[in-house]
């Protein structure tokens, strides 16, 4: 799919094992990029440690980011998510980084630096889905992120750093791991309403409904219930199917008119929960997926380049006099 994206067709099966022969020749990070990560404090976010990731990399690898865009280096980048992230995430537990396996696809390679076991079949298949499913979404706030900063004549690492900072908001990415807390707060099946009665009082957002653009299901998540439903413990699937059915009754009563239903990222959270990762890893993973679709735009903006620079309205007082500060 990423050969898809980049290059518009899908490999054939000597395109597909050049591909892949580029891809692992890029999963070991260099060892000053593993230094960096090796600094960070053990709490910190896994997304401010792929931006750092990302940005020592940047800075590190230079020459090999410093001409434009090009397939060589969304080929590279698109290793090096998976394996910042791994890498930082066996570090903050006291272990050492392992050596990427030849002849791991993208999802068995990033379950075995992660955890250093060999994947099991039933773990890295729903990820791989997961994978090309959150590839790429169109103009989002992340792609159109990185695409401003491409549109500066900027570097590939620069726009991509910039999408991982935009897909960090839990109005973007950032919701899975929320709904994950949602689940586990609510606990059991007599609990839901009062939960959700409770959280719409207050006013907040339900995380995992509502789409700038779906005003309808979201395709996705579809596709991601039915994963959840082979994937997940039965009763953890249990719980997020009665809190999505009340979710949805509960908006239609309260905010009609709004066409508020499920997004990808709810249940994104039961089937990363049954693939092995913890919470605080779903919105990284879903960086992996997009890392993809972030390059793929780049690699188009820059084809046919043109500065992006919206205008504003200024809407504040336009007679303010400068005033000397002894007279202020
Ligand atoms: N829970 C409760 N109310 C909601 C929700 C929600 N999840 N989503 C929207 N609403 C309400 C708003 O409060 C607003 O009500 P009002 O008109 O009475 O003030 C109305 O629905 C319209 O909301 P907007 O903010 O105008 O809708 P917008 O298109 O800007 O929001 C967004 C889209 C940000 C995704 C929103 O639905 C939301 O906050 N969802 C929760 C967070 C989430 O799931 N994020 C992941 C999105 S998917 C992705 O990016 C990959």
């Amino acid at each position: 799919v990423a050969h898809l994206l980049w290059i518009g067709h899908l490999p054939t099966a000597a395109e597909l094992a050049e591909f892949q022969k580029k891809l692992e020749a890029n999963r070991n990070l260099p060892k000053s990029v593993v230094d960096v990560l090796r600094l960070l404090p053990p709490d910190t976010l896994p997304m401010d440690a792929l931006r750092t990731g990302l940005s020592a990399l940047g800075a590190i690898e230079q020459t090999a980011f410093a001409e434009a865009p090009d397939l060589d280096q969304a080929i590279a980048i698109a290793a090096r998510f998976p394996a910042i992230l791994a890498d930082f995430f066996r570090l903050r537990a006291g272990k050492e980084p392992v050596t990427p396996k030849p002849g791991h696809n993208t999802a068995q390679s990033y379950l075995w630096q992660l955890l250093g076991t060999e994947p099991e079949e039933r773990h890295w298949k729903p990820l791989e889905t997961y994978l090309v499913l959150l590839a790429d979404h169109g103009m989002n706030a992340s792609t159109f992120t990185a695409r401003v900063i491409a549109s500066t004549q900027s570097d590939l690492v620069s726009a991509l750093t910039g999408g991982v900072g935009a897909l960090k908001g839990p109005l973007h990415g950032g919701a899975p791991s929320k709904v994950l807390d949602m689940l586990n707060e609510i606990g059991t099946a007599d609990n839901v309403d009062n939960w959700l009665t409770q959280a719409l009082d207050r006013g907040d957002r339900l995380m995992g409904f509502g789409h700038r653009v779906y005003k309808a299901e979201d395709p996705r998540a579809e596709i991601l219930r039915e994963m959840a439903r082979t994937a997940s413990d039965p009763d953890f699937f249990a719980l997020s199917k009665t809190t999505e059915d009340r979710t949805l009754a509960l908006l239609n009563e309260r905010k009609p008119g709004r066409r508020l239903y499920t997004n990808v990222e709810f249940y994104s959270a039961a089937v990363l929960a049954a693939v092995g990762l913890p919470g605080d890893m779903f919105t990284p993973t879903f960086a992996v997926a997009r890392s993809v679709g972030w390059s793929a735009h780049v690699l188009e903006q820059v084809s046919n380049n043109r500065l992006i620079r919206p205008q504003s309205q200024f809407v504040g007082p336009h007679d303010k006099k400068f005033v000397p500060i002894d007279q202020r």
